[in-house]
């Protein structure tokens, strides 16, 4: 773009940001994620988002989901833990909320219970954003920093009918300024607004992407890049080209109509050996 309130996301600034993982390490020092995903029937989108989170080189993930749905997990993704029960949120480095969670009381609480304890920056996507929406008493509550990751209609349900793609795109820049929220506006130019007003375009990715599941993807890209230490800013920066390359990657291996959200995944290694 030739206009200079936008900076396009791109290999060179990707590779600016990462950071190499020490040879002393242990899992301790790449953080533990807590992701808050999944209900019946959409267990899917947890599975999704965790081997995700594990793929952006986080040391530990645990999943809070419903204890009925346990075997999905505990069977899709034996690197992961999992919590039932009470959560101690401010133990986690960092927290995704949304992916496959679905709208109930029950989600509506867990969130709630969240938004009373933690501080510090989260991962909100899918219906965590769409109960954002209804719940406007919580958005004061959203720490500072926290990445919200909509489509264009869950950005429409938080902040208002857009009538075209530009006008949604100021609008999505506003509200990351008045909320201090970093907005990631998904779509084929990703747009990610920041609270201090910049905005950038994101330069991967493609439509073989277009298809249920690459946005839990993200998600939990971005959960797992924050716990293993990038600042959110980084982070959704780092991990929105990330996630357009390995989905780049993808459709060179799969062909464009044939990209699973799953094959997305598979290529996150790719898209970091690229820029290490
Ligand atoms: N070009 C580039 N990137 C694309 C393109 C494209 N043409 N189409 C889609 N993508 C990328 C987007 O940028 C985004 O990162 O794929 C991802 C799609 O994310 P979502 O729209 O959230 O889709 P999905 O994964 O199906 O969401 C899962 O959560 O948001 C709810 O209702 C949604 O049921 C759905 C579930
Ligand atoms: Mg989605």
């Amino acid at each position: 773009s030739t206009d200079p309130d936008f900076e396009g996301v791109d290999q060179e600034m990707a590779s600016g940001i990462i950071e190499p993982r020490s040879p002393f390490a242990h899992k301790g020092n790449f953080g533990h994620a807590l992701l808050i995903a999944g209900s019946v029937g959409k267990m899917g989108a947890a599975l999704l988002a965790g081997k995700a989170c594990l793929r952006a080189g986080c040391g530990l993930l645990t999943f809070q989901s419903p204890e009925t749905e346990r075997s999905i997990l505990q069977t899709g993704l034996p690197e992961a833990m999992l919590l039932t029960g009470h959560i101690d949120a401010n133990y986690y480095r960092s927290i995704g909320c949304g992916p496959g969670l679905g709208q109930s009381a029950a989600a509506a609480t867990l969130l709630e219970q969240i938004l009373n304890e933690v501080k510090r920056p989260m991962v909100w996507d899918a219906d965590a954003i769409n109960l954002l929406a209804v719940q406007t008493e919580w958005q004061k509550k959203i720490p500072p920093f926290t990445i919200l990751t909509p489509h264009p209609k869950e950005f429409d349900r938080l902040a208002g009918i857009s009538i075209n793609e530009s006008e949604r795109w100021n609008s999505a820049r506003a509200l990351a300024i008045s909320k201090q929220w970093i907005i990631i506006l998904k779509g084929h130019h990703t747009l990610i607004a920041m609270p201090g007003g910049k905005a950038y375009f994101n330069t991967s990715g493609n439509a073989a992407m277009a298809k249920g599941g690459s946005g839990d993807v993200l998600t939990g890209l971005l959960t797992g890049l924050i716990a293993r230490g990038y600042t959110p800013e980084k982070a959704a920066l780092l991990g929105v080209w990330l996630h357009g390359r390995a989905g780049d990657f993808a459709a060179s291996e799969w062909g464009m109509e044939s990209v699973l959200a799953g094959d997305i995944i598979d290529q996150i290694g790719n898209a970091f050996m690229e820029i290490s």
